[in-house]
C-alpha cells in the first residue's frame, strides 16, 4: 500500500484527480468506480476542471456506482445515484448507457447483486475503484464482519453509517440498510484509491494502516491490496506513528 499524505484538502482532490486521469489517458477504455460522500467531493469537481482543460476524453469509459442506499429512489438528491450524476457522470460528459448503479428501489435485491455481478465480469473487473473510508472503517457499505470475500449484498447498517448517511440528505430520510459491492471486489480492483481527510478521521485511518488486517475493521485489508493508494490530508494523518 503507498500512502500519500497531503498538506490540505485540495492538494490531496487535485492528486486523486490526477490518478483518475492518468488511467483514462492510459486506457480510454477503462473501468472506474465511484463511492459518494465528503471525501471525494474535491476529487469529483478538480476531475472535472481537469479533464475539460486537457480534453480528456471519458466517451469509452464504464463507470460503476459503489453503493446505494435501500428504499431510496434514484431522482432523490442525496441517493448515491443522483450524486454520481450530478458530481462525475454529468461533469465528465458520461452517459447512462456507460454507467451501472444499484437501484435502490428494487424489490428483488438477490437479482440486483446478480445482474451487478454478472457486468463487472463481463466488462473484464475494475480498474479503477475511488473509495472513502466509514468512521468505523467501512468500505462502501461492507460494516466491520462482513465477508471479506463477498460479492454485492444487501448490509445492515450501523448507528455510525446511518447517523453519517442522513447528512448527504437535505430532509429527513428513513435508511436502515445498503446495498454495496462487497469486499471481493474492492479488493480485485486494479487500483484501489482511498480518500481521507479531517480530524474525525485520524482513528480509523491508524487502525486502519497500523492496526491488525481484520474484518472487524475492513479498510485495513488495504494493507493487503495489490495496488493500493491511500490519499490523506495531515489532519487524517495525525494518529499515525510512522
Ligand atoms: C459512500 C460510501 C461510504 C463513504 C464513507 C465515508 O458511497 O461508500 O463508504 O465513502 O462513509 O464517507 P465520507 O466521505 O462522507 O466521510
Amino acid at each position: 500500500m503507498e500512502c500519500r499524505i497531503f498538506d490540505n484538502y485540495n492538494d490531496l482532490s487535485d492528486a486523486a484527480a490526477e490518478l483518475i486521469l492518468g488511467i483514462v489517458e492510459r486506457k480510454p477504455e477503462a473501468v472506474l468506480c465511484f463511492a459518494t460522500g465528503n471525501s471525494p467531493v474535491g476529487t469529483y469537481k478538480a476531475l472535472a476542471g481537469m479533464a475539460k482543460e486537457r480534453g480528456t476524453d471519458f466517451s469509452q469509459c464504464f463507470c460503476f456506482g459503489l453503493d446505494e442506499w435501500l428504499g431510496v429512489p434514484p431522482e432523490k438528491s442525496g441517493s448515491c445515484h443522483y450524486l454520481l450524476f450530478d458530481q462525475v457522470f454529468r461533469p465528465l460528459g458520461i452517459k447512462e448507457e456507460q454507467t451501472h448503479l444499484f437501484n435502490g428501489m428494487t424489490t428483488d435485491v438477490t437479482t440486483e447483486c446478480r445482474i451487478m455481478n454478472g457486468e463487472i465480469e463481463h466488462v473484464g473487473g475494475i480498474d479503477c475503484m475511488l473509495v472513502g473510508i466509514g468512521l468505523n472503517g467501512h468500505i462502501g457499505f461492507n460494516e466491520p464482519g462482513v465477508d471479506m470475500e463477498s460479492g454485492a449484498h444487501e448490509q445492515e447498517l450501523h448507528e455510525s453509517t446511518l447517523a453519517s448517511g442522513q447528512l448527504y440528505f437535505n430532509e429527513p430520510t428513513a435508511i436502515a440498510k445498503g446495498i454495496t459491492l462487497g469486499m471481493g471486489q474492492v479488493m480485485n480492483a486494479r487500483t484501489l484509491l482511498i480518500l481521507a481527510n479531517g480530524k474525525s478521521k485520524a482513528e480509523i485511518i491508524h487502525k486502519a494502516c497500523e492496526g491488525p488486517v481484520t474484518n472487524d475493521v475492513p479498510a485495513s485489508y488495504m494493507q493487503k491490496h495489490r495496488h493500493a493508494v491511500l490519499m490523506i490530508d495531515k489532519e487524517a494523518a495525525a494518529a499515525l506513528s510512522k
